[in-house]
C-alpha cells in the first residue's frame, strides 16, 4: 500500500474500499472484512449510504487497531444548516462505533455548504474529524470560493473520475493548491463503455493484469486516491494488487487520451441525487 500526505500532514492510504449501494448488513460487513484482511486500510462510507452500522461492525470485528484504519464519511446537504452537521456526525460516529473519523466530507456542493464547512472546521479542531474535505466540487470557481471565507482549505475533493472523465483543469488547479483528488467511480461503476476500451484491453493483455487493475494503476500514477467498490472476494483481492507494476509515460498518455468528459452516473441516479438534495 502506498500513502499520500494530505495538506494537514495526515497520511492517507492511496487505495481503499468504496461502499456505495452496499446496504445489505451481511454483504456489507463481509466485503469490508474481506478488504481489511487483504490489506485495505481505508473505508469510504457516507450517512446517505445507510451502511455505517455494518461498516462499524466490520471495523470492530477485524481486530485491527483503530489508529491503523482510515475511515471516511460524509454529511448530506439536508444536514448543512444550523448545528445539524455536528448532530449528523455524532450519529455517524455512533453507528461507526468510533470517537472520530479520519476524513469528513461535505457530500454535495449544495445549499448552505458554507455554514456546514465552518462547522466542519470546528469539529476538526475538537478532534472529531482528523481531516475535512468536500465531494462533487467540479469547478475551479467552486474550490476558489474557500479563499473568501474558510480558515481551513479542504484536504480532498472527491469527484467522479476515471479515464473517460478526467477533469484536467480542476485536477491541475487542485494540484497547485495542495488539495488531493479522490476518485469516485474509479472503475466507471463497472460500465463496459470504460472496461471494454481497446487501449485498456491491450494493456491488460501485455501486463497480464485485468482491465480494472490497469485503470487503478493509472489512477495511482496520476496521484489520485481511489476507492473501488466490490463485493466479490476475487475482485477485492485483485483491486489492491496494483502496486507491483508501472505503466510507462507513453501508456499513461494513451489512457489520458480516452478522456471524453463523459460521466457514467446514470441519468436516473443523477435525478435521484437532486431529489434527495432537495427533499431530505
Ligand atoms: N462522493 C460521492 O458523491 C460518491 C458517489 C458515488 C460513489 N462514491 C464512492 O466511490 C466508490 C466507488 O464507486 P462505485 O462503487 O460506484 O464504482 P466503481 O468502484 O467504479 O465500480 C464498482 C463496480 O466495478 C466492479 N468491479 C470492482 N472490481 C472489479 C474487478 N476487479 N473486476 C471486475 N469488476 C470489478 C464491481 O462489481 P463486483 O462487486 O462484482 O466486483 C462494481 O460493479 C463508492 O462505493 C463510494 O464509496 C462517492
Amino acid at each position: 500500500m502506498e500513502f499520500l500526505t494530505l495538506n494537514n500532514g495526515i497520511q492517507i492510504p492511496q487505495l481503499g474500499i468504496g461502499t456505495y449501494r452496499l446496504n445489505d448488513p451481511d454483504i456489507s460487513e463481509q466485503a469490508v472484512l474481506e478488504a481489511l484482511r487483504d490489506g485495505y486500510r481505508l473505508v469510504d462510507t457516507a450517512e446517505i449510504y445507510h451502511n455505517e452500522r455494518y461498516i462499524g461492525s466490520a471495523l470492530r470485528e477485524c481486530g485491527l487497531p483503530r489508529e491503523s484504519l482510515f475511515v471516511t464519511t460524509k454529511i448530506w446537504p439536508a444536514h448543512y444548516r444550523g448545528d445539524r452537521p455536528r448532530r449528523a456526525l455524532e450519529h455517524s460516529l455512533k453507528r461507526l462505533g468510533s470517537d472520530y473519523v479520519d476524513l469528513l466530507l461535505l457530500h454535495q456542493y449544495f445549499g448552505d455548504w458554507k455554514n456546514a464547512w465552518k462547522q466542519l472546521e470546528r469539529m476538526q479542531e475538537e478532534g472529531l474529524a482528523r481531516s475535512i474535505g468536500v465531494c462533487n466540487f467540479y469547478t475551479v470557481r467552486s474550490i476558489a470560493e474557500f479563499d473568501s471565507f474558510a480558515h481551513v482549505a479542504p484536504a480532498v475533493d472527491q469527484v467522479e473520475c476515471h479515464p473517460l472523465i478526467q477533469h484536467g483543469a480542476l485536477q491541475h488547479y487542485l494540484e497547485g493548491v495542495g488539495i488531493r483528488l479522490m476518485a469516485w467511480y474509479p472503475l466507471g461503476h463497472g460500465n463496459t463503455l470504460l472496461l471494454e476500451q481497446p487501449v485498456l484491453m491491450e494493456l491488460s493483455r501485455q501486463y497480464r493484469k485485468s482491465v480494472p487493475q490497469i485503470i487503478l494503476r493509472w489512477h495511482i500514477q496520476k496521484g489520485h486516491i481511489v476507492i473501488p467498490k466490490s463485493t466479490n472476494p476475487r475482485h477485492i483481492k485483485a483491486d489492491i494488487n496494483v502496486f507491483n507494476f508501472t505503466l510507462t509515460e507513453e501508456e499513461m498518455k494513451m489512457i489520458d487520451g480516452l478522456n471524453m468528459g463523459r460521466s457514467l452516473l446514470r441519468r436516473w441516479e443523477h435525478l435521484e441525487k437532486i431529489k434527495y438534495c432537495i427533499l431530505r
